[in-house]
């Protein structure tokens, strides 16, 4: 087996599939185009939906690259030997080209005759099928003619073995996943790629996109068959180096050294320093972007913003100062500039706004941590309540996970609830007449459009009741701090009847004084509770379910009002048709003049 630097694995990956007739195309932003329902860009696919779709790519029909990646929903992962939240994934596409056949022989050639992996170091997964799709022998007989053994060709389920859509809606399709098999003495005969033994490291995922995922949870064959796969740069190169975890590989080294070197501490602070390096290194990258976010109180800028805090406290940890974050930000942009030059054409703004960030959070950060412990000593059932968090947010600028994150190391825990509503509560009187900010579906965080926003779920569950049609879905959703606008499927226009009908029904549930509850799960906890609005992205694992008594029930990223009293009445003002098979209402809350 080779052993290969970063450098090294991409170029030798680019000229594999340049050799084979790829087009290598650039790595997108981290900010997708077109996707509201996601933040980041989780693959290097997601740029490229609308050719997997059937429109043409100036490129040609064979597409290689190496994408920028954040996946932040096992944030809380970060720190053990593998998880990071910015990774590099190397990519090649057929977009309607060659199909599973060949992209197999592609992946086989590349690991074992360039990287030089034995046969017998292999395993693969493949899909054993279900009603949406068949099993898929095909992959299977390509893998056992190309020599990998019956015993180590696993059939799985759609759980482990399906990819996409990126977001809500599109292209996906069965996988065959490729792993690297370490040795490990303390497993069974019974392991294999779908338990968490350590012994199967997924280096490939070859995703074979037939199939475009509609928005009530159907599957349509596309117009085109495409192949879409993707290897995780860090973890290949980690593998071919027999490296323990990731952040002992190049591009990882030379920061996690300066960490233990500045701090002068060990292998007990190993956790912090991987944060650390983790978060620097996807700041970097967020701030460095092409479409640059900075750090905010939403969205990206937010997740930006708590990476930043985050870093700090753990440097903090460590005895280190704010200028350390600068230095490491430095370090990452001298590695990577050569294949991301936005690096170095944003290195400015990069170390400015960490610098900005550092200042902020820096002046209060001990106050803070004085306040927490204080906090301590008064708690009672060991749980913080909603505004003692709410307080340490607004005044010491603690972004609730990180309240959280200390809370669970005190072994208590936080009122998430309840400083949603403090939340609430404060924005309803500072943004007060707040311009209109458009994102999603929704205008802004205010109350009046949190309202409006609680509305809708109980209009998408009381049309679903009212007209007796659980296929009615939701087609799109804009609120405005004046109304909510909700387009469903419905191939008709509604009675008078059925329009007053539906709001009585939602005028029952708001004058029975609901809480609206949030609560985080797994995607896939959630489809099986029943759940609506499948946000379908195994690796944004975690959503949020915001449930309405047991009458609605919907994955949703918030916010809402705190009751469904906080809506006093509820009513509709039009009734229209928006487009064919799809209807458009509008509706208002509050007291009715
Ligand atoms: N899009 C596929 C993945 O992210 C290749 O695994």
């Amino acid at each position: 087996m080779r052993v290969l630097s970063t450098k090294e694995l991409r170029k030798e990956y680019l000229d594999f599939f340049k050799m084979h007739g790829h087009s290598v195309i650039p790595s997108a932003s981290l900010i997708p185009d077109n996707d509201p329902t996601v933040l980041f860009t989780t693959a290097g696919m997601h740029p490229l939906v609308p050719y997997l779709m059937g429109e043409k790519h100036p490129a040609g029909k064979r597409l290689a690259n190496v994408q920028k990646c954040v996946r932040t929903g096992d944030i809380d992962e970060v720190g053990d030997a593998t998880h990071c939240t910015f990774f590099e994934m190397l990519g090649n596409w057929s977009l309607g080209d060659y199909f599973k056949v060949e992209s197999i022989k592609y992946s086989f050639d590349f690991l074992t005759k360039v990287l030089g992996i034995p046969i017998e170091k292999m395993a693969v997964s493949v899909f054993e099928g279900d009603s949406d799709a068949p099993r898929d022998e095909e992959s299977a007989k390509t893998w056992q003619e190309l020599g990998i053994k019956k015993e180590n060709i696993y059939y799985l389920p759609k759980e482990n073995n399906w990819w996409g859509p990126a977001g809500m809606t599109g292209p996906c399709g069965p996988d065959t996943e490729i792993f690297f098999i370490r040795d490990q003495d303390s497993c069974s005969s019974e392991c294999s790629p779908a338990c968490n033994c350590g012994k199967f490291v997924e280096i490939w995922n070859n995703v074979f996109m037939e199939y475009d995922k509609q928005a009530d949870g159907t599957f349509k064959p596309l117009k085109q068959k495409n192949v879409d796969t993707g290897m995780g740069l860090e973890r290949t190169v980690a593998m071919l180096n027999g490296c323990e975890s990731v952040y002992d590989i190049d591009v990882f080294a030379p920061v996690m050294k300066l960490l233990r070197e500045k701090s002068n501490k060990g292998d007990e602070y190993i956790r912090e320093m991987r944060i650390i390096t983790d978060h620097i290194r996807t700041a970097t990258f967020m701030l460095g972007d092409q479409k640059g976010i900075t750090p905010s109180n939403v969205d990206q800028g937010y997740v930006l913003r708590r990476l930043i805090r985050r870093s700090i406290r753990f440097l903090r940890t460590l005895g280190l100062d704010n200028a350390v974050l600068a230095e490491i930000s430095k370090a990452f942009i001298d590695i990577y500039a050569p294949y991301y030059s936005e690096l170095a054409q944003n290195e400015h703004k990069i170390i400015e706004e960490l610098n900005k960030e550092a200042e902020k959070f820096g002046k209060t950060l001990e106050q803070g941590l004085r306040e927490f412990e204080k906090l301590l000593k008064y708690i009672q059932n060991k749980r913080i309540s909603g505004k003692a968090a709410f307080k340490l947010y607004d005044t010491y600028g603690f972004p609730l996970e990180i309240t959280i994150e200390l809370a669970k190391e005190n072994g208590i825990i936080v009122d998430v609830e309840g400083f949603e509503k403090a939340f609430k509560e404060h924005q309803a009187k500072s943004q007060a007449g707040a311009q209109q900010k458009f994102k999603g579906g929704l205008a802004d965080n205010s109350i009046e459009t949190a309202k409006l926003h609680t509305a809708t779920h109980l209009l998408n569950a009381a049309l679903r009741k009212v007209l007796n049609d659980d296929s009615i879905q939701q087609k799109g959703s804009n609120i405005t701090a004046e109304r909510l606008r909700f387009d469903f499927s419905f191939s008709r226009a509604m009675t008078a009847e059925e329009i007053a009908k539906v709001e009585e029904e939602v005028n029952r549930i708001i004058a029975k004084g609901l809480d609206v509850v949030c609560q985080e799960m797994p995607v896939e906890k959630a489809k099986k509770s029943g759940a609506i609005g499948v946000f379908d992205s195994r690796y944004d694992a975690n959503v949020k379910v915001y449930s309405i008594g047991d009458y609605s029930m919907e994955i949703c990223g918030g916010p809402h009002a705190a009751n469904t009293k906080d809506l006093q009445s509820f009513k509709i003002v039009k009734e229209q048709s928006s487009s064919s098979g799809v209807r458009r209402i509008r509706a208002v809350v509050g007291k009715q003049s």
